[in-house]
């Protein structure tokens, strides 16, 4: 069986996979209450809880598993990017557990690890297809040729991510954080063209989404005192189908410029109910396993190169991507 231990931001996660990607346990601590009321991630308070979560996280997963440390025949790890403190804990729990059993070690891309969300059973896919990796910190449209090997980028943002912009319209919204799953529990109740949101074009595949948060800002500025009450779900509804649109939009014209048959969704971002629907050929991760989870990880250990004992143990979590 291979463990994976996610620990990049603000949720501690452990999984257990088997050798041909079943999920045995995938166990996932969130932090965001205890974010919530700073309004984002603040990197030393998540540093601090994934010290204090990890092993009871790791203990849950082998007992949901039925399985003992004993069984882990590889231990695979996010090692970026992230926030740095954050990952150095994942990384040294991991180091430890592998280092205890002689067992071998899979550093782990973080967004390597969402695209590998799906490979698992029962439905995994095969590459070649594109991907687009929306989340909070990332949008990505990805070339996928192999399993393990690194995507060719074909697009990205020039500033938010999408996730960040649900995010930051939540909080304009006064929806609190983070926001992307209440702008899309709340859109469904709104009118989506009651106001009319640009969609950023930039040249080539990538993607824009500051000035969309400017025009929400406006909008929200402009209302009567009193008025963002009544008129919360519309905008929520006209902003969330701003961003869609322009995810998919792009999506299509990667695929075409790749010459692709399949397109697939991953992410945080990849839970949204009308980005679901708006896409209704791709292949879509399962949603447990679009915002950050350890199965996915453990997913892309098994198509990396693991490092054997005990070289390992000089390994580094890295902030940015490599
Ligand atoms: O992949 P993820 O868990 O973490 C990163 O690697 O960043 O993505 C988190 C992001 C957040 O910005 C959150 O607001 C967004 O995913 N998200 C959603 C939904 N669920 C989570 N955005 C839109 N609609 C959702 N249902
Ligand atoms: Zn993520």
């Amino acid at each position: 069986m291979i463990l994976g231990l996610e620990t990049s931001c603000d949720e501690t996660a452990a999984a257990l996979i088997t050798g041909d990607g079943a999920i045995r346990s995938n166990v996932v601590s969130s932090q965001a209450e205890l974010h919530a009321r700073y309004g984002g991630v603040v990197p030393e308070v998540a540093s601090r809880r994934h010290l204090e979560l990890v092993m009871p996280v790791v203990r849950e997963a082998l007992d949901q598993a039925g399985a003992k440390l004993r069984d882990v025949e590889l231990v695979g790890v996010t090692v970026g990017p992230g926030l740095i403190g954050a990952l150095l804990v994942g990384v040294a729990a991991a180091k430890a557990l592998a280092w205890s059993r002689r067992l071998p070690l899979a550093a782990v891309d973080h967004l390597q690890g969402h695209v590998a969300s799906l490979y698992l059973d029962p439905d995994p896919l095969e590459p070649p297809f594109v991907c687009l990796l929306a989340s909070g910190g990332h949008t990505l449209l990805l070339d996928v040729r192999e399993h393990g090997v690194r995507p060719r980028v074909l697009g990205t943002t020039l500033d938010d991510a999408a996730g960040e912009a649900f995010d930051k319209g939540a909080r304009l919204l006064g929806l609190g954080y983070p926001g992307g799953a209440a702008i899309d529990r709340l859109a469904r109740e709104g009118d989506p063209t009651a106001y009319s949101f640009p969609v950023a074009r930039v040249s080539g595949l990538d993607f824009s989404f500051s000035g969309l948060k400017t025009a929400l800002l406006y909008a929200v500025r402009d209302l009567a005192a009193g008025e963002l009450d009544d008129r919360r779900a519309d905008l929520a509804a006209s902003y969330q189908r701003a961003i869609v649109r322009a995810l998919v939009e792009r999506t299509h014209e990667a695929a075409a410029a790749v010459g692709a048959g399949r397109v697939a969704v991953v992410g945080g971002v990849a839970a949204n109910s009308e980005l679901r629907a708006s896409l209704p050929n791709a292949m879509l991760a399962p949603l447990p396993l679009c915002t950050d989870n350890a199965a996915m990880i453990a997913s892309a250990a098994r198509f990396s190169e693991a490092i054997s004992y005990p070289r390992y143990l000089a390994l580094d979590a890295c902030a940015s991507s490599a």
